[in-house]
């Protein structure tokens, strides 16, 4: 797939003389074209000089560009958003540079580049979402400020610069709780004790040291407010109020408090600290509780690999996943490279023979694929997000319009050289005989409409993921979230909702730990999870009756399926055999036969 597994410790980005981010964001991006040849499509902007130019699968200007400069070596995709480094070489193909040069990177400072087009290719829609949003009616708004976690000290009312500021709404809204979000930056920018200052001004969020400074900050400044790090409390210099945060039902708060309490804080009077247990479940009720009341209508499911290994389809990075099969077969140095353009424009019978293993038409889709078809019928799920490529999604009979192959699919087929659309039954038929299907344009090998890295991700990705800043949830299964950019679509879409993410490993940039807000990890089998889910939701019922009408099937009977495959040692074999059985004939492939 493109841009799996960016290289993370490039040494050419450090030494490179990168443009100004003021210069950057002077860019004009709506306008933008290559530099030699006017055309618009699949654009790199150098990060050294600011032009942009077409890629290597248009006129190549960029590659010529860096051969004419070569410290012009760092480029940003401007459709994809991934940033490629020209000098980091593929070492195992250097006798083909032309196609190898270029690695795909990642690293802290380009990311503030990719930040700048992300708000401007997401930020005007994100203003017209929150315009929208701060219509909301009043009786809405006033039951928001009613179920606020902040209670003056005795009194019942908050004085008005509190309002004023809006720190009711930084306080509900936030992904990351606000104070938490303030006092962890504040923390890491002196590794000193806590205790050693007095406050944050919320206003600028400077950190206040002392208590008399309090006073000072106040009367030059005009900042009203604080957060008094000795007790927790909020203050406001103006009317010499204090408020104490009511904790006692919010979860928000607790995971605050926990946290504050782990730096050695104050806590604030009756403060009762929860486990990390009690705090994982808090939150698991919490977001059952929001299921129970409907409050979740425009869900966006984000799936890989692990939703199929139950129906017998090897994943790719777990130990009997394909990567390593694959790597250590044909000896490869990166795990990726199997599924790099530049090795099926090269060796395109690797691909084919490796398709013809995989007879997909006998495979059913699992529990989890008719679970995300069981909401969609429901009418509360925005999108499915799939990487997949086993055609399961739409064996659950998920409909098109809601599905989104984020690395293409089996469907349709095309030439990589000239971007000529091809006929897939011919590739299939050649697949099948172990014919190469040739482009009767240009003669290139031809391939299905699966993203191989190198490759930019489907058009309808970028466009489906624009209208999906309302989502107000993203169930994640079965992915390691290695790949970009889908793994990052909860940060592009809307990072305060919540997300779940069913799968037998911690996985993601965002720490779905205990103190994370408004997420929650459940581990394990996400066939056996989503059952659990079902009833604790109280949809289990419902699900089974689903499973009937829609698949005449029995769900009780599917899941002793599973439940077979686990508990009987002789069966778990039958299915690992399965996979190890499709390891030997991996191994078994002749590459030498087509050279
Ligand atoms: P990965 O193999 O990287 O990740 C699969 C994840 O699913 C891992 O975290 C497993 O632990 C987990 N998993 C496996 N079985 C599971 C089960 N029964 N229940 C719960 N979790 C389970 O696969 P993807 O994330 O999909 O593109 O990989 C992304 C892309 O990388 C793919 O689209 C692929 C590859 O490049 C192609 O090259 C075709
Ligand atoms: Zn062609």
């Amino acid at each position: 797939m493109f841009a799996v597994s960016p290289k993370t410790n490039c040494p050419h980005i450090e030494k490179s003389n990168l443009l100004d981010l003021k210069e950057f964001k002077k860019i004009p991006f709506e306008e933008l074209k290559c530099k030699k040849c006017d055309e618009k499509d699949e654009l790199w902007i150098c990060l050294i000089c600011g032009e942009s130019f077409c890629s290597r699968y248009k006129n190549k200007h960029f590659v010529e560009h860096n051969e004419e400069n070569p410290e012009h070596c760092i480029c940003l995709g401007v459709l994809d958003l991934s940033v490629w480094c020209y000098e980091c070489i593929n070492e195992k193909n250097s006798e083909d540079k032309s196609n190898e040069k270029g690695s795909y990177i990642t690293s802290n400072i380009t990311n503030q580049y990719i930040k700048i087009i992300e708000n401007l290719k997401f930020g005007e829609e994100k203003k017209i979402e929150e315009k929208k949003n701060e219509e909301i009616n009043d009786s809405e708004k006033k039951e928001k400020d009613e179920n606020f976690i902040i209670k003056l000290d005795n009194k019942n009312e908050i004085c008005s610069h509190v309002k004023e500021e809006n720190i009711i709404n930084k306080f509900n809204n936030s992904h990351d709780t606000y104070f938490k979000s303030i006092i962890k930056r504040q923390l890491s920018n002196e590794n000193k004790s806590p205790n050693f200052f007095g406050g944050i001004c919320l206003i600028c969020e400077e950190k206040i040291h002392y208590y008399d400074d309090l006073d000072k900050h106040y009367n030059v400044q005009k900042h009203k407010l604080y957060f008094n790090l000795l007790d927790s409390t909020l203050v406001c210099m103006e009317c010499k109020s204090q408020y104490y945060f009511d904790i006692i039902d919010d979860i928000k708060y607790r995971i605050l408090f926990q946290y504050l309490s782990e730096i050695n804080l104050n806590l604030p009077k009756n403060t009762k600290l929860l486990t990390k247990e009690e705090i994982y479940d808090e939150k698991y009720k919490k977001i059952i509780n929001n299921f129970k009341n409907k409050k979740f209508s425009k869900i966006l499911f984000m799936v890989g690999a692990g939703l199929s290994t139950s129906a017998g389809i090897p994943d790719f990075r777990s130990n009997t996943g394909l990567f390593k099969q694959l790597q250590d077969k044909y000896n490869l140095s990166s795990p990726e490279e199997f599924f790099f353009l530049p090795t099926f424009l090269k060796n395109p019978m690797y691909f084919y023979e490796f398709t013809k293993l995989f007879d997909l038409s006998k495979v059913e889709a699992t529990i989890s694929h008719k679970f995300m078809n069981f909401f969609v019928k429901k009418n509360i799920v925005k999108y499915v997000f799939t990487q997949n490529i086993d055609g399961l999604e739409k064996k659950a009979k998920i409909p098109d319009e809601k599905l989104i192959y984020a690395h293409g699919n089996f469907y349709n087929g095309h030439c990589p050289k000239c971007h000529k659309s091809i006929d897939i039954n011919k590739i299939n038929e050649g697949i099948q005989k172990g014919e190469i299907c040739y482009c009767p344009k240009c003669n290139g090998p031809c391939k299905p409409n699966v993203v191989f890295y190198g490759e930019n991700l489907p058009l309808r990705f970028f466009q489906k993921i624009q209208e999906c800043h309302d989502i107000d949830l993203v169930i994640i299964m079965g992915t390691s979230l290695k790949v970009q950019p889908f793994a990052n679509i909860p940060e592009v879409t809307n990072p305060n909702a919540f997300k779940i993410v069913f799968n037998m490993e911690k996985v993601g940039n965002y720490e779905y730990d205990i103190l994370e807000d408004d997420s929650i990890f459940i581990k394990g089998k996400t066939d056996q999870n989503v059952i659990k889910f079902l009833k604790d939701i109280d949809l289990y019922d419902e699900f089974s009756e689903f499973i009937k009408e829609e698949y005449n099937e029995d769900l009780n009977k599917l899941i002793g399926k599973e439940k077979e495959l686990i508990n009987v040692n002789k069966n778990q074999e039958n299915e690992d055999n399965k996979v190890e059985k499709l390891t030997e004939e991996i191994k078994n492939l002749d590459l030498n036969k087509n050279k």
